[in-house]
């Protein structure tokens, strides 16, 4: 049995947690620009959740120290927000907001783009998301969890991008990161659990214009490109219904 299936009521509960990351989003996207720190995005996060009676999942978790993971360019996932780190023009982003609102977590990553941005890591922002959304519209009772890998690489295939390998989504609900783990590429391992209706989890998937492995920084945390080409990375947190599957966090 999955650890991560929850009841309809738990469903509300999850729906409240991931509306109020979803409006974190909307509240600091117009501040999203050259010239703001990455560690304004933090406590521009830390604000809106406090005053909405939430709190950042990520604070303290291993040991992170921030609220949020601010990723750019081609850093893959969990930069972490700095004072001395600021935005500029032609820069990809990823902001990446988990809260604990009444004991559920809710866990969301959206790209910004700076200025003009190159068009093939437009390219790469945009595929990153249909990359998600193709998988999240294949998500339903009795489905395979290795069909969400394989829709993922079906779309980032024809653009000659790579999937990265090193991070997966996750179960979520009561805990931040529960079993099952969410591959973003195809594995035959998955075939055999198919999911069910009140399973939760999360689908990130990670793109890069270059090869998809990576090397983490002396800071434990930030993962780059190995070869310091571009990332990108969209994540809902969904849960299966019995038709389909819901998004918390839109
Ligand atoms: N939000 C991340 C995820 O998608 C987890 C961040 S944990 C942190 O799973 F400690 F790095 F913040
Ligand atoms: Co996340
Ligand atoms: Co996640």
């Amino acid at each position: 049995m999955l650890p991560s299936v929850y009841a309809p009521k738990d469903f509300k509960r999850l729906h409240a947690a991931g509306s109020i990351v979803a409006r974190c989003f909307d509240f600091i996207t117009p501040h999203i620009n050259a010239g703001i720190s990455t560690g304004d995005i933090d406590r521009m996060v830390a604000a809106f959740l406090r005053e909405n009676g939430a709190r950042s999942s990520s604070l303290g978790y291993k040991g992170y120290p921030k609220h949020c993971c601010t990723s750019i360019n081609d850093v893959i996932v969990h930069g972490i927000p700095r004072d001395d780190e600021k935005l500029k023009k032609g820069d990809i982003v990823n902001i990446d907001l988990t809260a604990e609102y009444k004991g559920f977590h809710a866990d969301s990553s959206r790209m910004f783009m700076i200025g003009n941005v190159d068009s093939r890591a437009q390219e790469l922002v945009q595929t990153a998301q249909d990359a998600m959304n193709s998988a999240i519209a294949v998500c339903a009772p009795g489905v395979p969890l290795s069909e969400i890998g394989r829709t993922i690489e079906s779309v980032v295939r024809p653009h000659g991008f790579s999937v990265s390998r090193d991070f997966v989504g996750h179960g979520i609900g009561k805990v931040m990161h529960d079993d099952p783990q969410i591959y973003h590429f195809y594995d035959k391992k998955w075939e055999k659990v198919k999911m069910v209706p009140g399973l939760v989890f999360t689908i990130e998937p990670m793109i890069n214009m270059g090869v998809a492995g990576c090397k983490i920084d002396t800071d434990g945390w930030t993962a780059r490109t190995a070869d310091g080409c571009l990332s990108a990375q969209w994540e809902h947190t969904i849960g299966i219904t019995e038709d389909g599957a819901i998004i918390f966090t839109e």
